[in-house]
């Protein structure tokens, strides 16, 4: 152990950075960096080090001539910046970003992190992650070195410092990407050493006693008691003959994230010494879900952005979706990353078709265009294409651009970016930046609560292999959407006050002060909505000691008798009013309390009759309690469609896939559906572009 940390310090003195420029600068306003006139900005990554030097000029005037106003390079290009240790090149880039600015495009820079290059994997291998197999990984790919690894670290520090101080006062520069998509690809936490210390300290710091963990963690059963906190190692499934340990499993997943978050920070506080808020700074997040939670970061992060592809051979909803990907998939991490701290982009949206799926298919003619605008009706302050130029060698070569193997013609989708590019020159006209929703759309404002920590519990312990938390989350997002209500999916540390509606979908690790939360809200007016699995474990991730989901049981007015999930075929059936639905994944069975109203009952099962959902009031509000996951989630947009009809609130009544959003005083209607939609717009709007009919991948646009 010794010998590994004199390595490491010897490391560090060979990788760490020389002086580090202070130009601290106080934070100037949002708006410095997204004009609220601009409301979005439109750009693409560009790989100036895999192109002839005698084509850069070429290609930038023509990402010009699209219709581009930024363009993204230096990512994963760290071979290129430092081709041996210490010696930098920058050369390449300082030529690129004078040829972009010569266009007027801004520039986006990336730290190349993800990217080590040959000569520091060779000399310290012990930054290589090694996966759960016990594979070390080695170069040839991307994103195979450990950030846990202080030696890591020390070469990082290196080459962003000198990143910073070369651009960090750069004009040109309008902002900056750390590494990407931060994860290991699915060999995600990494099972090197530097990574077994880490999560041990970091136990040894949440518990102080080895007595403490073994009882958070319930290890009085199976003779799992450890006696030091060196003995403890990263759960592997792949090390475990038989279950793991659902708490051990959750306490590395919370520190894998938080190691990952550190590492951001650390790349961020480096590059901040030099551009203070001058310029922003924002990693891209993968979209929807993984093992690194991006609210972690959200004070690191001046703007959170992620990064989106709706195709590739996904099996998604409709007999379209796999053409034109999933309304409420993007729009729910759209609603979530820009709740996070008010402004979020879309990093890399696929450009047409792509080459990691499984299958890959074609995108929907005009979906690219669609994608663009649902981003933007969700309020993205940019959106960037993942790339220009079709690859002609490598990994990614059947991945499309902006334009294809020639490296000049458009290709659909570098023609809908265009069409994209013209449309925003034209909103931006008839926008009014900031203007506040219409009061009817205002009304029907709804948070939904999201916890990374509750999906990977959850996710841990599923009880029925069936139940899916995230189609359970999107089952109220797309009722929401059906309703017309503008949606923000929230952390809890933000104010519950701001929305008249709340929904908390099977959020399963509560706390007294969370309900307590809650009670407030509602007894304040607010209108609360909890669902199955709510409630039901502490944060240790623990059942109560006393009766099923204790802390909610005041709250919701109802006890909770028993739950029931089914085996495939058999399904089990609800009534909603005159509606019967079907369910499989999950029934809790409800026993209300006086003043509490039964508004769904089963219809079957070994309790046909009993209570499927409840509501009550309380103080101002209600709490409304959904004890059962339908099939096709029809029952939750009925049932979210009677709550606001009870609270004196109007909903539309959209299908699956139609959304209509307001933003900055314009209505965007998109339509990712399989059938032409009629866009409800009033007599005396004006039509900006597209037809009141949406047609299939259709955008309509009025104010
Ligand atoms: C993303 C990744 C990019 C590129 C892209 C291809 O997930 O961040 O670097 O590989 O996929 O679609």
């Amino acid at each position: 152990m010794k010998q590994n940390l004199l390595r490491a310090l010897g490391a560090f003195a060979l990788c760490s950075a020389a002086s580090v420029m202070p130009a601290q600068t106080a934070a100037p306003s949002d708006s410095f960096r997204f004009p609220p006139a601009d409301l979005m900005n439109i750009g693409v990554y560009y790989y100036p080090e895999a192109w002839p030097a005698s084509q850069w000029s070429r290609d930038m005037a023509n990402i010009k001539k699209l219709g581009m106003e930024f363009v993204h390079m230096g990512e994963f290009a760290w071979a290129f910046m430092e081709p041996t240790e210490g010696n930098f090149d920058f050369a390449w880039l300082d030529k690129n970003i004078e040829l972009a600015a010569a266009q007027g495009l801004k520039v986006v820079l990336c730290t190349p992190t993800p990217a080590p290059p040959i000569w520091l994997t060779e000399k310290h291998p012990e930054v290589l992650m090694i996966d759960a197999a016990g594979r070390t990984q080695v170069h040839g790919t991307r994103q195979h070195a450990t950030w846990s690894s202080e030696v890591y670290r020390a070469c990082v520090a290196k080459i962003v410092n000198e990143l910073g101080r070369r651009y960090g006062q750069d004009k040109r520069v309008w902002g900056w990407q750390l590494d990407n998509e931060l994860t290991h690809y699915g060999k995600e936490p990494d099972f090197s050493e530097p990574s077994q210390k880490k999560f041990q300290a970091w136990l040894q710091k949440k518990y102080g006693t080895i007595d403490a963990l073994n009882r958070d963690w319930g290890n009085a059963f199976w003779s799992q008691m450890y006696q030091r906190f060196d003995q403890v190692r990263l759960p592997n499934e792949k090390e475990f003959v038989a279950q793991f340990n659902p708490h051990q499993m959750l306490d590395s997943q919370r520190w894998f994230a938080e190691e990952t978050a550190d590492y951001l920070r650390f790349q961020a506080d480096i590059l901040r010494k030099y551009c203070g808020h001058t310029q922003w700074i924002t990693t891209n997040h993968i979209h929807n879900f993984s093992a690194v939670n991006p609210a972690l970061n959200t004070h690191d992060f001046d703007v959170v952005s992620w990064t989106l592809y709706p195709v590739h051979g996904n099996a998604n909803r409709g007999p379209l979706g796999f053409r034109l990907g999933d309304s409420a998939t993007l729009t729910f991490a759209a609603d979530f990353m820009r709740s996070l701290n008010g402004q979020a982009g879309i990093m890399e949206l696929q450009p047409g078709q792509v080459n990691w799926g499984e299958v890959n298919p074609q995108p929907y003619p005009g979906a690219v265009h669609l994608w663009i605008m649902r981003a933007f009706a969700a309020g993205s302050k940019f959106v960037c294409t993942y790339r220009y130029r079709q690859p002609l060698s490598g990994a990614e070569m059947y991945h499309y651009g902006l334009v294809g193997p020639d490296g000049i013609t458009p290709t659909t989708g570098g023609e809908q970016y265009a069409q994209a590019a013209r449309e925003l020159v034209q909103l931006r006209a008839a926008a009014t930046p900031g203007a506040p929703l219409p009061p009817a759309y205002a009304a029907r404002r709804t948070a939904i609560l999201y916890s990374y920590e509750v999906r990977w519990d959850i996710d841990n312990h599923k009880q029925n292999k069936a139940w899916d938390t995230y189609e359970h989350l999107l089952k109220y997002h797309r009722a929401l959407t059906r309703a017309g209500a503008p949606i923000d999916v929230i952390t809890e540390d933000k104010d519950f006050s701001a929305y008249p509606f709340l929904i908390a979908p099977a959020y399963q690790l509560v706390d007294a002060p969370l309900v307590a939360r809650w009670k407030t809200y509602v007894e304040n007016g607010g209108h609360l909505i909890l669902t199955c699995r709510t409630g039901q474990k502490d944060r240790r991730g623990h059942l109560w000691e006393g009766p099923w989901a204790a802390p909610i049981l005041d709250l919701i007015g109802a006890k909770i008798k028993s739950y029931d999930t089914l085996p495939a075929p058999n399904v089990g059936h609800v009534s909603v009013g005159e509606q019967s639905h079907t369910w499989a994944t999950w029934a809790d069975l409800l026993e209300p309390s006086n003043g509490t109203t039964a508004i769904a009952n089963y219809t079957d099962q070994l309790y046909a009759g009993g209570v499927a959902a409840t509501t009550r009031q309380l103080g101002k509000g209600s709490v409304t309690y959904i004890g059962v996951d339908s099939q096709d989630g029809e029952l939750e947009a009925q049932l979210v469609r009677g709550e606001f009809s009870r609270a004196g609130v109007t909903t539309e009544n959209f299908p699956d896939g139609f959304a209509v959003a307001f933003r900055d005083g314009l209505w965007i209607a998109t339509n990712f559906t399989a059938n032409p939609m009629a866009a409800p717009i009033p007599a005396q709007a004006k039509i900006l572009f597209g037809t009141a009919t949406v047609p299939i991948a259709g955008v309509t646009v009025w104010r």
